[in-house]
């Protein structure tokens, strides 16, 4: 079996892994990346796209910036529609003048990949069972095959960034983690579209027929969904249905509104989950990003989630190698789950708020139409969206340079 050595093994490069890659480099800590996926896959795999002002920023001040700010589009604020009325929420005026960026998130995978292979990272693509073993002794290794021989990574720690269904958070033996999850009895239905958008910013909508989002990649690429059973076959979903069902959960009471359409280019059916996992770590393995925690995709919080982990786990792994500190590598779980949990809160309410829930009683309904007008009329309610929304602030400063 071939065996090299690094510093950090990371298994998964999606936004986690890349980035965690990218921002040890910057501190000249080094790492190899394995990925089960071919590099055009994870380039092309079409996820969220709205990026908190605090991911903008530490792209931005970590070299990753140039095609983000010449591509992305910077939104101030979004609108949530009710009863056929639409109610904007200004982000700048209501949290000391932060935005958010809509940004695909292949295309901060793209920026990533380039950026470490300029650099000289490495990156195995295309790997096959990848297993983490001896992460709790202090010489942990990585296994995998690649064009059918066995390979080793022997490291220092692991980094478990492979996404909910990877192997690292299995791998850790039973007994040691604690789940938290809850299942929705709804999903969502998203496409991509070569439509103009609706408008400008993003709009969330409640209807008596469910849940609808317009969003958008480009000016000329939408990105809409709506809410189905997660029992919805796609088949049952031809194009015109989807329109159909689009332009009914988007009606203003005026008539006036309507989603220009066009060709779908992709579609796909996705369940809502809320899971994490605690703690984030176990021995030297460190999970990160979706490894450790889900969320439903209302609050736009996913990879988000991801970035605020891997710039935590830097933080840790920078004190460890630059100060021999482990103060932070112990602190890793806890202050990832804060920030975990807050964003878990908000994409319950907001999920919770928007959808049709048929096992909602009449009253529910009528608290879930109130809820809707407080958050859309009240300063105070706006701006507590607004702050999550665009991301709650960090305790500590960037730590990266
Ligand atoms: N070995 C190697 N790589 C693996 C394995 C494995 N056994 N299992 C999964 N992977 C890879 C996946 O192919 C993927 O590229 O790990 C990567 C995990 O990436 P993501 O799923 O994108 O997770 P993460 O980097 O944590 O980013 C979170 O992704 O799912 C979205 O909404 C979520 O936006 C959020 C973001
Ligand atoms: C998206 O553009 O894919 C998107 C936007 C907002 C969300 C979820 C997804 O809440």
């Amino acid at each position: 079996m071939a065996s090299t050595r690094t510093q950090i093994g990371i298994v998964g490069a999606g936004p986690a892994g890349l980035l965690l890659s990218h921002l040890l480099a910057r501190e000249g800590i080094e790492s190899i990346l394995v990925e089960d996926r071919s590099r055009t896959y994870v380039e092309e795999r079409i996820r969220a796209g709205v990026l908190e002002q605090g991911t903008v920023d530490i792209l931005n001040q970590t070299g990753l910036g140039e095609r983000m700010n010449r591509e992305s589009l910077i939104h101030d604020g979004i609108e949530i529609r009710f009863n056929g009325t639409g109610h904007r929420i200004d982000f700048p005026s209501l949290t000391g003048g932060k935005r958010i960026a809509v940004y695909g998130q292949h295309e901060v995978v793209k920026d990533l990949i380039a950026a470490r292979l300029a650099d000289g990272g490495v990156i195995h693509f295309e790997v096959s069972d990848v297993s983490v073993n001896d992460f709790t002794d202090t010489a942990p290794k990585i296994r995998y095959r690649k064009a059918g021989e066995g390979n080793e990574i022997a490291c220092d720690f692991i980094a478990g960034c492979d996404g909910f269904h990877g192997i690292c958070r299995p791998s850790i033996p039973e007994g040691i983690l604690t789940a938290y999850d809850r299942e929705y009895p709804f999903a969502w239905l998203g496409i991509l579209a070569e439509s103009t958008p609706a408008a400008e910013e993003l709009i969330y909508t409640h209807t008596d027929r469910g849940f609808a989002l317009l969003s958008m990649r480009s000016p000329t690429l939408s990105r809409l969904y709506l809410q189905c059973n997660p029992e919805d076959d796609i088949a049952r979903w031809p194009d015109d249905r989807i329109w159909e069902e689009l332009q009914r959960r988007t009606a203003t009471a005026d008539g006036a509104f309507r989603v220009p359409e066009g060709p779908i280019l992709q579609k796909g059916i996705t369940p809502m989950r809320s899971f994490v996992v605690e703690p984030m770590q176990h021995g030297r393995l460190y999970l990160a990003g979706d490894a450790a925690h889900i969320v439903p995709p209302t609050g736009a919080k996913g990879m988000n989630l991801a970035v605020a982990d891997v710039r935590t786990l830097t933080t840790a792994l920078v004190a460890f190698y630059k100060n021999g500190d482990v103060t932070r590598l112990g602190e890793y779980s806890a202050r990832c789950l804060r920030r975990v949990w807050k964003a878990q809160r908000f994409s319950w309410w907001m999920t919770t708020m928007l959808h049709l829930n048929r096992a909602d009683s009449p009253f529910d309904r009528r608290r879930q139409i109130a809820e809707l007008d407080y958050v859309t009329s009240s300063e105070t309610a706006m701006r507590s969206l607004a702050e999550n929304y665009v991301g709650l602030p960090f305790d500590d400063p960037v730590a990266v340079n």
